[in-house]
Order: structure tokens, then sequence, then C-alpha cells
């Protein structure tokens, strides 16, 4: 069985350990397939334990893989695009995941024959549930099916126009921290009407899986399932609406609205 390095991440922080993580666990690759980079290799020791390659040289780490996926914050990324561009060959695929670089941007440091795709997950791609937008320009469209195939085995894709990137970034990636804010809120509730903190939580969480399974399973309006839950008089529109006087979904939105506005201003 080969045991040749297939994907290199370069920048193996939070976001691309999840993605080496979650490729693992869904037996896509191997992690003898998949090489890790970052400056400081104490970082990466955990992931050699369990199998990575890891690496410090970037240039040696991309040279020969089928793609490279570039993870690392905005303000690092002209600097290590810079530094691969003599090891990459055309038949390459550069995957960047990097908030608010365009593809003309990572294309100006890259070239015209580069496979250039743009990959927004978010960090629930270690436990194989992203959500995953892509975006690529016109001439790379084959490319980006092989790139859908590898993020379609940690969660579910959605290919959009690049335009819409900065608001993938904020509801998909931005909007895990939002969802889980809103679960701590809940089970913040629960301790508040008798729960212990960790039944809470649990009680919360489960919940907010299953009334978000409900929506991907059913591919129902939320409010169809809201329907279900309320009757007349009733303990729940009681409460929905006590949180909207207070400006629950008011507030969602605002903050949802305030990260892409953010985001857009980046780069
Ligand atoms: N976290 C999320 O939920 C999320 C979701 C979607 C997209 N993103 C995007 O993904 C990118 C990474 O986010 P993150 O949260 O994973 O950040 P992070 O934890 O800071 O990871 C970035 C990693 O890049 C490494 N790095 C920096 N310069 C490098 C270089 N020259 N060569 C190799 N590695 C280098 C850093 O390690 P060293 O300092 O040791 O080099 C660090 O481990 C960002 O652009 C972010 O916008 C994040």
């Amino acid at each position: 069985m080969s045991t040749e390095t297939k994907l290199t991440i370069v920048g193996a922080g939070n976001l691309g350990l999840a993605i080496a993580r979650g490729l693992v666990e869904s037996k896509a690759l191997r992690s003898c397939e998949i090489k890790l980079t970052r400056r400081k290799l104490q970082g990466l020791e955990n992931a050699a334990g369990e199998g990575f390659r890891v690496g410090n040289d970037n240039p040696a780490a991309v040279a020969g893989v089928d793609t490279v996926i570039v993870a690392v914050e905005p303000h690092q990324l002209d600097a290590v695009l810079d530094e691969i561009r003599p090891s990459l060959t055309p038949e390459q695929i550069v995957v960047s995941v990097v908030s608010g670089a365009t593809l003309s941007a990572i294309r100006s440091h890259l070239g015209d024959q580069q496979a250039i795709v743009r990959a927004m997950p978010n960090t629930a791609i270690e436990i194989r549930q992203s959500m995953t937008c892509i975006a690529v320009d016109d001439k790379d469209a084959e490319s980006a099916k092989s790139i859908v195939e590898l993020f379609d085995h940690v969660g579910r894709t959605l290919v959009i126009d690049e335009e819409q990137m900065a608001a993938a970034t904020a509801l998909g990636a931005c909007g895990v921290a939002f969802f889980l804010r809103a679960v701590r809120a809940a089970s913040q509730g629960g301790i508040e009407i008798g729960f212990s903190s960790a039944d809470a939580l649990t009680l919360a969480s489960q919940t907010a899986l299953g009334a978000a399974g409900l929506l991907l399973a059913r591919g129902q309006h939320p409010e169809r399932e809201i329907d279900r839950v309320t009757t007349p008089r009733g303990c729940t529109i009681a409460g929905l609406n006590r949180m909207e006087h207070e400006g629950f979904s008011s507030a969602m939105i605002k903050g949802i609205t305030t990260s892409a506005g953010k985001i857009t201003g980046l780069y």
C-alpha cells in the first residue's frame, strides 16, 4: 500500500489540524498521507503521534503532492504563497481556507497556470460535520470537483459565487461560535430552572442537534417545525415571544452582518 504524501496542509493550526483529523476520521486519507507544517514544530507533536507527517519546510512539503491546503492567518498568506510558488507545478491544486483572501489576490502570487480553489469550512470538520462553501474561477471548475469530493467526506458542501464568500464565512465559519453561544445561553437558562450545569449543557446541546437535524432531514422552513411545538396560549409561544421582545432574532442577524462586514474589510 502506498504511503506517499497526497495532501499538505500549510499552517496546521486550529482549522488545519481539524481538517486533517476529519479526513482521517472519514477514511478519505490516512494520516501518513497528510503532511502538516507550521513554524513552531512543538505544536505538532500530538499530530506526529497520530501518524501525520510534520515539518516546517513549506517548499519541500508541497512538492509533488496532489493538493495543498493553505490555512495560515490572513496577514501570513502573501509570504507563504511566495515561499511555496517555486515548488508548485500546474497539476497541483492549491486550496485556500484563509478568510478574506480573494482568488485574484492568490493568483497574483501563484500565477495563471495554478488551479486555485477557495474553501470555507468550519471547525466541526474535525467530527465530519462541517459546512464548507467552495468558490472557484470558471477556468478551474474541473479542479474544484475533486475538492468538493474531498470536503464531502467531512460534512456538507455548497459551491457558491466568490462574491458570497464573506457571507459564507460569517454564517458558516463564525456561525459555529454563534450557535455555541446560543447553546450556552440555553444551558444557563436550564441551570436557573433547576438542572445541574452538566445536565443543562447536555439537554441544550442534544436539543440543538435535534432541531438542526429536523431541518436538514425534512428540508422544511424552521417555522413549520416551530408550529409543531407551539400550542395556543402554551408555554413555547410564551417563551418564544419573550425572546423576540428581548431582541433574539435581531441580535443574531446583527451579529452575522457585523461579522460579514468585518471580513470584507480584512484583505
Ligand atoms: N478557525 C476557524 O473556525 C476558521 C474557519 C474558516 C476559516 N478559517 C481561516 O483559516 C485560517 C487559519 O485559522 P486558524 O483558526 O486555524 O488559525 P491558527 O490556529 O492561528 O492557525 C494558523 C497556523 O498557521 C501557522 N503558520 C503561520 N505562519 C506559517 C508559515 N509561514 N508556515 C507554516 N505555518 C505557518 C501557525 O503556526 P506557527 O505560528 O507555529 O507557524 C498556526 O498554527 C485563517 O486564515 C482563518 O481565517 C478559520
